[in-house]
């Protein structure tokens, strides 16, 4: 923050105009009463007003910084262009500058930063083709499948619409019937769930995404942010403590070391696999609560994230962010990943609503490029951008100085060919505990101890019947866990082995035969 030197330059109003007095309204007389003339008063008291918007439906607590990406050029050893024509990845040592928000999802713009909730990582790359952002989690899957169940998920997740309390017991009863949310739950209720702080989390694109390359070949692609500084976590005791005195650690901590010069890093590694179906795996490479094993998918580097500025303005850059997964570069493309295209929708129909229609003209959300569109007017229109020799003309095709189409880099992409019926139905290989039971084998021991009693002290709070349900997911992911969060709530493998799988649950053969075993 720099020092008051001398005398500081005098107040205006926004037409202007030198503000003589500030402290005294004009009235008849020093006792009132005032008069409606005023015109200082009056643009002050409604422009405070109208200091807020919406916050954010969700993730509406949360950061953002600034800084740079460095690419490698390669991914790994090999050179980049074989799978993507993006420039922004093309060369060895190439900047591009990026803002960055983390957030928690659930909670309001006050809430704690040391909940248990998935963490936001949004990236946007403002590059010299456009605005890239890149949206994910720090849990790398994610509680559904189908963009159809997002409001569902959200509201079980948020609190009780007449207490506003959140309640185990709401988002247990969602997620006993959600057989999929399993492996993402396995993941929250560890210590994974409450990060130390943001410089010490990973992030993940969660949704898998698209290369191409010149020839218009594509790969299927998922992202991975790996923090230079490590990975730590707090246990709920841990959280506890921190909340008692702060809600917002995690957003000073980095304002902090940012004001030090202590710049946080991450690499960013991607896992690739040709653009097919794979059946040769027993999961979809489309489903996001499903994470590619790295033995096999291994990831490889391909640039290096540095956070090295703090905001001006919290409100401005912070509150008027807008990130969405529709915003990619050329060279980077959807999967038809189903959650992948309900985000999509989603992200710029919200900010339509929660900052205006021209949400994309505010300083931190404009591309660092020339922008020339025929998109006109709306509220809190900022400039036109015209950029055509006559702006008279807003339409396109035009013989009279208009806009013209850009020319094309390289040839469409050139994916799979796609046909089917239309149809509303899950996808095949859903496979939804064999991932989750193998998360907790990963698990040192006292992180196992840590997720059962989160569990337990959680799950405790539902019904009977969603407690028995939630028993019996964990068996089917693994043994050890259903036994030990069973134990818990006093629920022993008798009590759950006739439970018949959920009315429109589909059992790959491994699971059948896990049932079989159970029974
Ligand atoms: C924010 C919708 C899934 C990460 C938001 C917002 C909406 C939304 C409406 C508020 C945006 C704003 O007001 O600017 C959805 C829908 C989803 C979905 C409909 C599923 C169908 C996910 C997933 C991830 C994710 C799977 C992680 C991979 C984020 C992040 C933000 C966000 C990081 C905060 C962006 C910021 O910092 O401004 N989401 N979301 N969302 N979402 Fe999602």
């Amino acid at each position: 923050m720099s020092e008051p030197s001398g005398q500081a330059p005098p107040l205006t109003n926004r037409q202007g105009h030198p503000i003589h007095d500030n402290q005294n309204q004009r009235t008849v007389g020093p006792r009132g009463p005032a008069t409606l003339e005023q015109y200082h008063f009056i643009e002050k008291i409604t422009h405070f007003d109208r200091e807020r918007i919406p916050e954010r439906v969700v993730h509406a607590r949360g950061f953002l910084s600034y800084g740079h990406f460095t690419a490698t050029g390669k991914w790994g050893d090999e050179p980049i262009e074989r799978y993507t024509r993006a420039k922004l990845f093309s060369e060895p040592g190439k900047q591009t500058d990026v803002a960055v928000r983390f957030s928690t999802v659930i909670g309001g713009r006050d809430s704690s930063e040391s909940a248990r909730d998935p963490r936001g990582f949004a990236v946007k790359f403002y590059t010299e083709d456009g605005n890239w952002d890149l949206v994910g989690n720090d849990l790398g899957v994610f509680f559904i499948r189908d963009a159809l169940k997002f409001p569902d998920v959200m509201h079980a997740l948020k609190p009780d619409p007449i207490t506003f309390h959140q309640e185990p017991a709401r988002i247990f009863d969602f997620m006993s019937q959600t057989p999929e949310s399993m492996h993402m739950i396995v993941n929250l209720f560890s210590p994974r769930g409450i990060p130390a702080d943001y410089r010490h989390m990973q992030g993940f694109g969660v949704n898998t995404y698209r290369w191409v390359n010149a020839a218009g070949d594509t790969r299927l692609v998922k992202y991975h942010w790996m923090p230079r500084q490590g990975v730590a976590s707090m246990t709920e005791a841990d959280a506890a403590a921190v909340q008692a005195a702060e809600l917002g650690h995690a957003s000073a901590d980095l304002f902090g070391a940012i004001e030090r010069g202590e710049y946080p890093e991450w690499d960013l590694l991607v896992q690739m696999m040709d653009d097919h179906e794979h059946p040769e795996l027993d999961w979809d490479p489309l489903d996001d609560t499903k994470v590619w094993p790295e033995e096999e998918f291994e990831p490889k580097l391909v640039g290096t994230l540095q956070l090295n500025r703090n905001v001006d303005n919290f409100f401005a850059e912070n509150e008027q962010a807008a990130f969405g997964t529709g915003v990619l570069v050329d060279g980077l493309d959807f999967s038809d990943d189903k959650m992948l295209v309900g985000r999509t929708f989603s992200y710029s129909d919200t900010q339509r609503y929660r900052v205006g229609p021209n949400y994309q003209q505010l300083p931190v959300n404009r591309a660092r490029t020339e922008v020339r569109t025929n998109l006109r007017d709306g509220p809190m229109t900022y400039y036109v951008e015209t950029g055509g020799e006559n702006p008279h003309v807003n339409y396109e095709p035009s013989t009279m100085g208009g806009l013209r189409e850009a020319e094309q880099r390289g040839p469409d992409e050139i994916g799979p060919e796609i046909r089917g019926r239309l149809t509303r139905a899950r996808i095949p290989r859903t496979n939804d505990y064999q991932q989750a039971g193998e998360r907790y084998l990963l698990m040192e021991q006292w992180e196992r101890d840590d997720l059962v009693h989160n569990f337990v002290t959680a799950i405790s709070e539902a019904t009977p019947e969603v407690q028995r349900r939630m028993v019996w997911h964990f068996y089917m992911a693994e043994d050890e866990l259903g036994q030990r969060v069973g134990e818990g709530l006093n629920i022993g493998l008798d009590d759950v082995r006739d439970l018949e799988p959920l009315p429109k649950q589909e059992l790959s053969e491994a699971e059948q035969q896990r049932l079989a075993n159970l029974g």
